[in-house]
């Protein structure tokens, strides 16, 4: 059993906070049962469910046997109160290297930051950051170095914590529809993370725009932009171009 972090926690309960502590390790593929219904729980509580894309039990399964990794946090009381599911999509359709045009011969380098979920009662301890702060040196000791993921538009939450931890968007697009063209899909922000950039880019416009225009979002993309820092509060979601295109970054 891999040991990843401990720490201390609050715990929101009807209106009273509450000390707990948690410990952080990986997921035994025994213990996937556990994890759908945190899932499940998580996304019945949702207010808005276009913000969380379910993965059923037998794609994590598939995909833990394929080496997919499974970061959990358990309270003291040993439950699992949050998880981040890392996958490896190697070199298939599914690799989202493919919608932000990374090089063919590296899409076999891509990692994919898949679900995280928190317990409503445990949220507001940065559970999610902490996590993607352990996967971030674990894929690239397995040799992995872009790093990517969809988030939704609607998930202000999730958008800024995943773009703190150095993630940009580099396309919007809609996604997990099921005709071809994706049409019928929902509305994701792709957002990457070179975790071995071979140069540093100076950003030389910078763009200001209201999160909720998507149409503008997706023009400024295809001009070259990608979207830099989200300010939580006002919503406003700024968009730099850089001054020279060399590696991949
Ligand atoms: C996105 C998510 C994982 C973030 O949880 P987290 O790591 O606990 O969030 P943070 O610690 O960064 O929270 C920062 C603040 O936002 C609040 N917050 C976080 N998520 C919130 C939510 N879904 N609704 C309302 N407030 C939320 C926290 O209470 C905290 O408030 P505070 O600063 O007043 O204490 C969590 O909201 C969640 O599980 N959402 C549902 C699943 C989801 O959308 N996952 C991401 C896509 S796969």
């Amino acid at each position: 059993m891999m040991m990843l972090k401990t720490g201390q926690l609050i715990k929101h309960k009807d209106e009273r906070t509450e000390k707990d502590e948690y410990t952080m390790r990986l997921i035994e593929i025994e213990e996937l049962r556990d994890v759908v219904e945190l899932q499940k729980y998580v996304y019945e509580q949702l207010p808005n469910k276009q913000v969380l894309y379910m993965d059923s039990y037998e794609e994590m399964f598939d995909d833990m046997k394929q080496g997919a990794k499974v970061i959990g946090v358990f309270n003291n009381d040993g439950e699992l109160i949050a998880y981040r599911y890392v996958g490896f999509p190697g070199n298939t359709e599914k690799n989202l290297g493919i919608d932000i045009k990374i090089p063919r011969k590296e899409l076999i380098n891509v990692a994919h930051l898949e679900t995280t979920v928190v317990h409503p009662e445990y949220r507001g301890n940065s559970l999610q950051s902490l996590t993607l702060q352990q996967a971030i040196p674990m894929v690239k000791d397995f040799g992995y170095n872009h790093l990517l993921c969809t988030v939704s538009p609607q998930n202000i939450y999730s958008l800024y914590n995943i773009m703190k931890n150095g993630l940009r968007i580099k396309a919007l697009k809609k996604k997990y529809g099921s005709d071809k063209d994706g049409k019928d899909g929902m509305w994701r922000f792709i957002l990457h993370r070179n975790l071995n950039p071979r140069s540093v880019k100076r950003p030389s416009e910078l763009i200001s725009t209201p999160i909720e225009n998507l149409e503008h979002q997706g023009k400024l993309i295809d001009k070259g932009y990608v979207g830099l820092w989200l300010f939580r509060e006002s919503k406003i979601l700024n968009y730099v171009r850089f001054e020279d295109e060399v590696a991949f970054s």
